[in-house]
């Protein structure tokens, strides 16, 4: 019999990815959303890639009735995957409880279901923000947590805190928290990729609308960090290599070949790349040439962060594989496909 993972945030863009790699391996796959920042034609998009359509429940994670129902209609549950949350940094510090709200509720929601209906494993989407400014690079998972700077990525540090405890309590319960570097890129096939609304906070849609001319330009936020070039470093990762990374995850727990009940993995590349390697980067790739400009330092970032993806790379078997090019190029093959429609 196939096995049974239900994606909440399923139609979302890590969301949506991860069901694409699950079904390939031969999953059945339950995508929960409420579409607050999706849309429910993903689906249709999964079906071209994969052959096959995922169900798809709309509701909100919040609502413990409607959730009790859904689980009571979907039996023998082997993992659950929850990407649901909200994620946009500046606007969790202007609604905290918004954030708090939505992305700790909906988890305790699922954690007390998953005890409810006997649903034994949880891979939870967590974030290289709970390490804020480490001190060492590149960073392991057991560098210290550091307080966090925005109320999203303290979500992200007290749901890694609620799972654990719960975990502890809960012999049935094993879970798997994964702290995602800076997921970027698209699937190859341009049918599914991100999809920000309004005007986007993350660099890469910010480099593929400028590209496309829906943004005049750029903004480099700083060069005067202590860097080779003085630009912010980040670790740019394939969201199709994130994506296979939660396939092993569950894997990892339907076998049981996880040593303790709860673990933490790094996603990552390993690799630090600056802002202004991105953009030369999308260049090269794209051989469009980006009009940027060099501004002041946009507050709370951090000036330099990558993985030390060795844990990963080890106890998982896994290993971001594409290149910065290949994530640029695709990223660019999505943007001028979703213009189209
Ligand atoms: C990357 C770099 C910017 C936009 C993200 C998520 C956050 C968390 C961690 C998941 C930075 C620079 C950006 C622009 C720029 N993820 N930049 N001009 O800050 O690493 O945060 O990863 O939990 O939710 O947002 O990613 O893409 O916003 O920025 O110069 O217009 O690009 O300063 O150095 P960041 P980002």
């Amino acid at each position: 019999m196939k096995k049974r993972i239900i994606v909440t945030g399923g139609t979302g863009y890590i969301g949506s990815h991860t069901a694409v790699e699950l079904i390939n391996e031969g999953y059945e796959v339950i995508l929960i959303d409420n579409l607050y920042n999706s849309e429910k034609e993903v689906t249709g998009r999964i079906a071209e890639i994969t052959g096959t359509t995922p169900e798809l429940e709309i509701f909100d994670l919040c609502d413990r009735e409607k959730l009790q129902d859904c689980f009571g209609r979907h039996r023998n549950i082997d993992a659950i995957i929850h990407f649901a949350a909200y994620k946009a940094v500046g606007e969790s510090v202007n609604k905290p409880l918004k954030y708090y709200r939505n992305n700790l509720v909906s988890l305790m929601n699922l954690l007390d279901s998953m005890r409810s209906f006997d649903i034994p494993g949880l891979v939870f989407s967590s974030s290289c923000t709970v390490y804020g400014q480490p001190e060492k690079l590149p960073v392991t998972e057991d560098a210290p947590i550091q307080p966090a700077v925005s109320p999203y990525g303290n979500t992200k540090q007290i749901g890694e805190e609620i799972i654990r405890d719960t975990v502890f309590a809960e012999e049935k319960i094993s879970a798997i928290s994964l702290r995602y570097f800076n997921p970027i890129g698209a699937h190859p096939s341009a049918l599914i990729g991100e999809l920000p609304r309004g005007i986007p906070e993350n660099l890469v849609p910010y480099i593929t609308q400028t590209a496309y001319g829906l943004r005049d330009e750029l903004k480099v936020y700083g060069n005067d960090y202590d860097t080779p070039d003085g630009s912010c470093i980040r670790d740019y990762l394939h969201v199709v290599d994130l994506a296979k990374a939660h396939v092993i995850a569950v894997e990892r727990l339907i076998g049981k070949r996880n040593k303790k009940r709860y673990e933490v993995f790094n996603l990552g590349t390993g690799r630090g790349v600056s802002v202004l390697e991105a953009i030369h980067a999308f260049e090269k790739a794209t051989g469009i040439k980006l009009r940027y400009r060099i501004t002041g330092r946009r507050p709370g970032d951090i000036e330099k962060i990558w993985a030390d993806p060795g844990l990963a790379n080890r106890e998982l078997g896994w290993k971001a594989l594409s290149t910065l090019e290949e994530c640029m190029r695709t990223a660019w093959e999505w943007e001028k496909n979703i213009r189209k429609k």
